[in-house]
């Protein structure tokens, strides 16, 4: 059992510890303060080949590994969670998805931009009526031929406005249930698809969420990924990956206001001394740092596994129930560290704090992490 990273995990970790110091932490707070997306910092990101990090080179993609992506979500995610969602989106629920499902044109025409950062994808399995209920689609795709024509609304869409290819699940057949979804790839400017009003977050305030609508799109059947029915299959297996990138992206907020908390405990003075040595502090400390190195092997374990490919639904959702849950209560604790400070903006904790809730709710809330694993503990 090999514990360390290897010598290119280091230094794609320094890649992206860098970066996130000295590009995305100067205009975070004024970011998360406006709603304001980062786009110059997602076209350097995917100029860095972060976007589409595991897509084979022969698609425009870096050919990295899973935990080369779990290590690069955390560092992004210690300084901006916002920035952080579009990379995992992208890479997991997008690019992995075409490459893995996808034919030769489709990798040909969509995969290519989307692996080179060139263009942005998003992932459209949520409704208004179907969130954790995901089997429950109320969009339609009829089959007409030669194209589906679809209609219905998406909800909660990461890179709603700002996404050019979209991964659409709808209902061809009602019948059939879920065996009737289809997933579709939709293109921006296509007659009758409208992007709905920027949702006003809790946190990942700088990420791009909007609800989609579809009235009479004509989608061609070259855009439908893999067989008639597929679509929710397709939906399963990309979250998987997805799940890994969220509990990375929970670790990196946890470690992130770790650190902060670690700084600011050996600095700020109370009661003649530095809150470092306070047992009170101490021991706060020492739990934060026992929980994130345990969702750090979670994380680390599940990508390895997706690496071999090896089963790894059961253990990326392991990862994400408890590194999100050490997400919430790491970033708590951390603004009860920082005190009234921690309850201000400049001091970053209660932004990470915000950021944290939303890793127990997409890709599959907390309980729905729990029904996977469970169903597996009782197989
Ligand atoms: N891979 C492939 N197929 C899978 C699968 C997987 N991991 N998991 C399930 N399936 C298949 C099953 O084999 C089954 O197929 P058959 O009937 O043909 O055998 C079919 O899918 C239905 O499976 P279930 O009976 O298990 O379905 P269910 O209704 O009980 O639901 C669930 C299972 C786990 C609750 C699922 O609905 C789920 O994961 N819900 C949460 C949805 C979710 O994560 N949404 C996130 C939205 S995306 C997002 O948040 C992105 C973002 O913006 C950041």
């Amino acid at each position: 059992m090999q514990f360390e990273l290897t010598e290119e995990h280091l230094m794609i970790r320094q890649a992206a510890r860098d970066f996130a110091q000295n590009v995305l932490k100067p205009g975070v707070i004024e970011r998360d303060e406006h709603q304001k997306f980062p786009a110059e910092e997602i076209k350097q990101l995917g100029e860095l080949g972060f976007l589409g990090m595991m897509v084979s080179p022969q698609y425009g993609g870096s050919g990295m590994d899973a935990i080369s992506y779990a290590i690069v979500m955390e560092e992004l995610s210690k300084v901006d969670a916002s920035a952080s969602v579009v990379v995992s989106v992208n890479n997991s629920l997008v690019c992995y998805g075409l490459e893995k499902y996808g034919n030769e044109e489709q990798k040909q025409k969509y995969l290519m931009p989307l692996a080179k950062g060139e263009k942005i994808g998003a992932f459209c399995l949520s409704e208004p009526e179907a969130g954790s209920d995901a089997t429950s689609q109320h969009t339609t795709a009829i089959d007409m031929g030669d194209y589906y024509l679809v209609n219905g609304t998406k909800n909660w869409i990461t890179n709603g406005n700002t996404a050019s290819t979209y991964i659409v699940m709808a209902q061809t057949d009602a019948t059939k249930k879920h065996r009737g979804i289809n997933a579709l790839i939709i293109e921006k400017g296509m007659d009758g698809f409208t992007v709905g009003p920027k949702e006003n977050k809790l946190g990942i305030r700088g990420s791009d969420t909007h609800s989609l609508m579809f009235t009479d799109v004509k989608v061609p059947k070259a855009n439908r990924i893999g067989e008639d029915g597929f679509g929710f299959k397709f939906a399963m297996a990309t979250l998987e990956g997805g799940r890994i990138g969220i509990a990375s992206q929970a670790l990196g907020i946890a470690a992130g206001a770790y650190e902060l908390s670690v700084q600011y405990a050996k600095e700020r003075k109370a009661f003649g001394k530095t809150l470092a040595d306070l047992q009170a502090i101490q021991f706060k400390l020492a739990d934060m740092a026992t929980e994130i190195e345990a969702a750090r092997l979670l994380c680390y374990r599940a990508a390895w596994l997706k690496d071999q490919g090896l089963p790894y639904a059961q253990a990326a959702s392991m990862a994400k129930l408890f590194a999100s849950e050490t997400a919430m209560r790491t970033t708590i604790e951390a603004v009860q560290i920082h005190g009234g400070y921690g309850f201000v903006k400049e001091y970053h904790v209660e932004r990470l704090m915000r950021d944290a809730k939303i890793t127990q709710i997409y890709e599959g809330t907390s309980e729905i992490q729990r029904i996977v694993i469970s169903r597996e503990v009782l197989k």
